[in-house]
């Protein structure tokens, strides 16, 4: 019986072992694919809908759709290219406007064509554009909000009028950028037509009478990678709590460090000349941070302030170090196994960031790696362990972002340039523990970009650390057990 019991053990835990290794090697390998697992779907979808063609004019609306979970487009807002395969030229546009008519020379007298560029650059309008010049759906200066924070503003919709180069067909251009850093785009495919109504009883199509090859509705995918959009850091987190009195700072040069090249800050009290205020030649707002160890432009504060006997409590403070930009409808997302006992959250929105469970997440790159199979078959075979591992997976991130016209902008550097948030989290006996650092987040991404944590060993620890450490002892000791008792409950 004993014997019996061992093995059992033996085997269920090699299984464990297996497992794990699997884990740390599939959790490894991921970053370099670009994947995100925290938004397995998101992506950029350019949608093309050739809606009328006649003796070579063709109207054409564009949709720029944001399918990303936690992402947003921010200031100054998407800048659309492509490359036209002959001599088209945009005659009239709505909604939006080319940045650059082009050599226009080659068409005489009357009215010129709007864009007459091969490589066309298409900026959406300001807002309180006039009605004449508008589509439903645009004008929003090329901000695009993200999935959750704000459904109705994920997308842009601009419409055109184009003279094709070839009278008899449309040529689909190719070469799709979005003009905004860390985005790649793919090239057009064509999709099933899209259809449209005005009041749900009459439906129109895009144009589909060039039958299967010259079909009317072409997707476009575009995709972030963080390696692709900047090679430094924007973010970084500091920590405190009630039981120690440390306060853990940002690693020093999170982002940037004082005295290197190209690292411009300002001491307090200085305020900046009107010179360093001048926007650069993209549009984007130069990055000016208040002097600090970690130079970064956002620094997160995480503090656990309170414990009660059921719950306990966390003050999250956002400082806008960056004295020349205001965040406008930034967001946080967060990783902690506690979120999913999540009680009450003040002062910010939140939502918990994953509706997929992990296991749909690898059926859908199975095909693609192989190890990734083996893994789901092992985890299939550990049924409960799975569970318990989809559980956790399943509701540890969350985002939280400002609440309208109270706190969803976040100011510049100053005396209002951060805001606050307290979150209650109810006491989950079966994993709560301010031992070895728990209480803090396992991850923090600003406005989509990984924050800079302290390393796990500087964490504030609570005091009275020599008996703790023979506990852990006598715990990993025992540990075979242990894993025994979790596997048979
Ligand atoms: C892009 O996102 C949409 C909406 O979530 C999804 O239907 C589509 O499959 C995604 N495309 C890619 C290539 O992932
Ligand atoms: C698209 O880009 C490729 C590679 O840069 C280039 O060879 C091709 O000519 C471009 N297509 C058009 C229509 O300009
Ligand atoms: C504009 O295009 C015409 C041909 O269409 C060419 O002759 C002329 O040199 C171009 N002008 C400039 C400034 O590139
Ligand atoms: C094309 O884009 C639309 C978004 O407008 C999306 O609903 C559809 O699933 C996409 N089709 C493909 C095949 O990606
Ligand atoms: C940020 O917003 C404040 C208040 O609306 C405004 O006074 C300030 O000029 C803005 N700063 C920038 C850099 O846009
Ligand atoms: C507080 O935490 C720091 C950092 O981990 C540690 O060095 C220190 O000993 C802790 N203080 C007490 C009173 O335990």
């Amino acid at each position: 019986m004993k014997i019996n019991l061992f093995s059992f053990v033996v085997r269920r835990s090699s299984d464990v072992v297996l497992f794990l290794i699997f884990f740390f090697l599939f959790s490894s390998i991921l970053p370099s694919f670009g994947y995100d697992p925290l938004d397995p779907y998101g992506n950029i979808t350019i949608k093309w809908d050739l809606l009328q063609s006649d003796s070579g004019s063709n109207y054409v609306k564009v949709s720029i759709l944001n399918f990303q979970k936690y992402r947003h487009i921010e200031q100054p807002g998407w800048k659309l290219g492509w490359d036209w395969k002959g001599k088209e030229a945009i005659w009239n546009m709505q909604g939006a406007e080319a940045t650059e008519q082009g050599n226009c020379s080659r068409f005489k007298g009357g009215q010129l064509p709007h864009c007459c560029e091969r490589t066309p650059s298409i900026i959406d309008l300001l807002p309180g554009t006039p009605y004449n010049m508008q589509t439903s759906n645009c004008c929003k200066g090329g901000v695009l909000s993200s999935m959750t924070q704000d459904p109705s503003k994920y997308g842009s919709i601009f419409q055109m009028s184009v003279s094709a180069a070839n009278k008899a067909d449309f040529d689909m251009p190719e070469n799709f950028t979005l003009g905004v850093q860390g985005y790649t785009c793919g090239q057009p495919v064509q999709v099933a037509l899209s259809k449209y109504s005005s009041d749900g009883r009459r439906w129109t199509q895009a144009l589909g009478k060039y039958s299967s090859d010259h079909g009317g509705t072409w997707n476009v995918t575009c995709m972030y990678s963080q390696f692709l959009a900047s090679t430094t850091p924007k973010c970084c987190v500091s920590l405190s709590a009630f039981y120690n009195s440390t306060i853990v700072p940002c690693p020093m040069c999170s982002c940037s460090c004082q005295g290197l090249p190209g690292a411009k800050c300002l001491n307090s009290g200085q305020t900046p000349s009107l010179l360093q205020e001048i926007k650069d030649t993209n549009g984007q707002p130069p990055s000016l941070v208040r002097c600090s160890g970690h130079m970064c432009p956002i620094w997160i504060h995480w503090h656990v302030k309170q414990s009660y006997t059921q719950y306990w409590r966390v003050k999250i403070t956002v400082h806008n170090q960056n004295i020349v930009k205001n965040y406008s409808e930034w967001n946080m997302v967060v990783l902690h196994p506690n979120l999913k006992s999540i009680e009450q959250v003040f002062s910010f929105n939140y939502e918990p960031l994953n509706p997929y469970g992990f296991i749909s997440k690898l059926s859908s790159i199975c095909s693609a790696m192989p190890l990734v199979c083996g893994l789901k078959r092992l985890m299939h075979k550990s049924a409960i362990l799975t569970q318990n591992i989809m559980r956790s997976a399943a509701d540890d991130t969350g985002m939280f972002w400002g609440i309208k016209f109270y706190n969803d902008v976040l100011l510049q550097e100053g005396d209002s340039g951060n805001v606050q948030s307290e979150i209650l989290l109810h006491k989950d006996s079966k994993i709560f523990t301010f031992r070895e650092g728990w209480g803090f987040p396992r991850r923090i991404l600003f406005n989509g970009d990984e924050c800079v944590m302290p390393p796990p060993d500087q964490y504030p620890r609570l005091p009275n650390i020599g008996q703790h450490d023979a506990k852990f002892s006598i715990i990993a000791l025992f540990f075979p057990f242990l894993l025994l008792i979790l596997l048979c409950v």
